[in-house]
């Protein structure tokens, strides 16, 4: 087992101007489950490769236990990978799949059969040890991956979207079996997603990165209640929080035709940058319907509605005001058009076409700034 340090590391590809992660700092504490999540092509991958030794480092240094491993060849740094397209060799049963690495490693072959059967065991394949992976389903064939990794004791596992060749049903399996089976091993493992969910169901922490660049680093309850900026806030949910940006005026944010109060240390961090404007975003389970007089309260015009059993949603558009209409939101304008999502409980689900005053549980509103996009409360 090993600690994990990304110290200042940077990675720009040859005949690429800007690099695709960028001096990035991280530390994957001893055992620790680290989800890695983020958009396509955000440098998750570049991440995870920069750590195995398949991928230069350009600047800065990667410590595995304590170890300057950046220059050190891959076959030397102790860690195993799952990937995406977990190829098993076709020819090969499930048990020498599991244990090609140890041949290859020269381990004694009473040694290779004693750690197969163990993490065979572990991970409910004992049954197929002699089958050829065809003979297998998605989840079993997912599995002997697994156990390939596992049959090397390694120091580090590192995982790139195991799961996305799973239909939907069984990822939602094999995301438990992997998050129980890396607390039961012990090892420390960086898990790179880009599904959110999977990030908040499996991770110890999680790490957000967007364009090469970390953007947020934490326990997941973390993200969620208090994200650091506008992408983390976006990112991390579902269905995502409602984001919108707003004039201030008189120290209340204008919605609509209406005022909501905002808290006096969030208004005084706004700059003259932020041209009287700020970003107000809540999640669709912070809000409620309120009382047609209801005060802090806005109106929303009802574009739809979903009745699923247990919850129920609104969609819908803030009704806006004329001096909405004109101000200039730049990049943002885009999610002033989105929809506004409101779940509520699916006995009193207004009809579609109806006005309805929608308010947000003030304590679990996030205000960021239009000029940097970073977290005012
Ligand atoms: N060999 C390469 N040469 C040049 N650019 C590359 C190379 N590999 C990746 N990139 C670029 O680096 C950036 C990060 O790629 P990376 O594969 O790390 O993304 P990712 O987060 O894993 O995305 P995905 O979720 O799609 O797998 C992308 O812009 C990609 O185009
Ligand atoms: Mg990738």
């Amino acid at each position: 087992m090993a600690e994990v340090i990304f110290d200042h590391v940077t990675r720009i590809y040859p005949g690429n101007d800007k690099p695709s992660v960028d001096d990035l700092n991280l530390d994957i504490k001893d055992g620790e489950f680290l989800v890695l999540v983020g958009p396509s092509g955000c440098g998750k991958s570049t991440t995870l490769r920069m750590l195995a030794g398949l991928e230069e480092v350009n600047k800065g240094r990667i410590l595995i236990g304590g170890k300057d491993v950046t220059t050190m060849q891959p076959k030397d740094r102790d860690i195993a990978m799952v990937f995406q397209n977990y190829a098993l060799y076709p020819h090969m049963t499930v048990a020498d799949n599991m244990g090609f690495a140890l041949k290859i490693a020269g381990t004694p072959k009473d040694e290779i059969r004693k750690r197969v059967e163990k993490a065979a065991e572990i991970l409910d394949l004992t049954e197929f040890l002699d089958r050829k992976p065809k003979a297998l389903s998605g989840g079993q064939r997912q599995r002997v991956a697994m156990g390939r990794a596992i049959v090397r004791e390694p120091k580090v596992f590192l995982m790139d979207e195991p799961l996305s060749n799973l239909d939907a049903k069984l990822r939602v399996q094999t995301r438990t079996q992997i998050a129980a089976l890396q607390r039961q091993l012990g090892v420390t493992t960086l898990y790179v997603t880009h599904d959110q969910t999977e990030a908040l169901t499996m991770g110890d922490r999680i790490a957000v990165i967007k364009l090469g660049i970390l953007q947020q680093v934490g326990a997941p309850t973390e993200l969620y209640d208090r994200p650091a900026n506008v992408f983390v806030a976006g990112f991390i949910g579902s269905p995502s929080m409602n984001i919108n940006v707003h004039p201030v005026i008189n120290g209340e944010a204008k919605v609509g035709e209406d005022t909501l109060a905002l808290p006096k240390e969030a208004v005084a961090k706004l700059t003259p940058e932020d041209n009287n404007q700020i970003i107000v975003g809540f999640r669709p389970e912070d809000a409620s319907l309120a009382a047609p007089d209801d005060t802090n309260a806005f109106s929303l015009k009802v574009v739809n509605v979903e009745d699923l059993g247990s919850d129920g949603y609104i969609y819908g558009n803030i009704i806006q005001s004329d001096a909405d209409k004109t101000m200039d939101t730049g990049s943002l304008m885009s999610d002033q058009n989105k929809l506004t999502t409101i779940r509520v409980n699916p006995r009193v689900l207004p009809k579609i076409g109806d006005i309805v005053k929608i308010k947000i549980n003030p304590a679990k509103m996030h205000l960021f700034a239009p000029s940097t996009e970073l977290r005012l409360n």
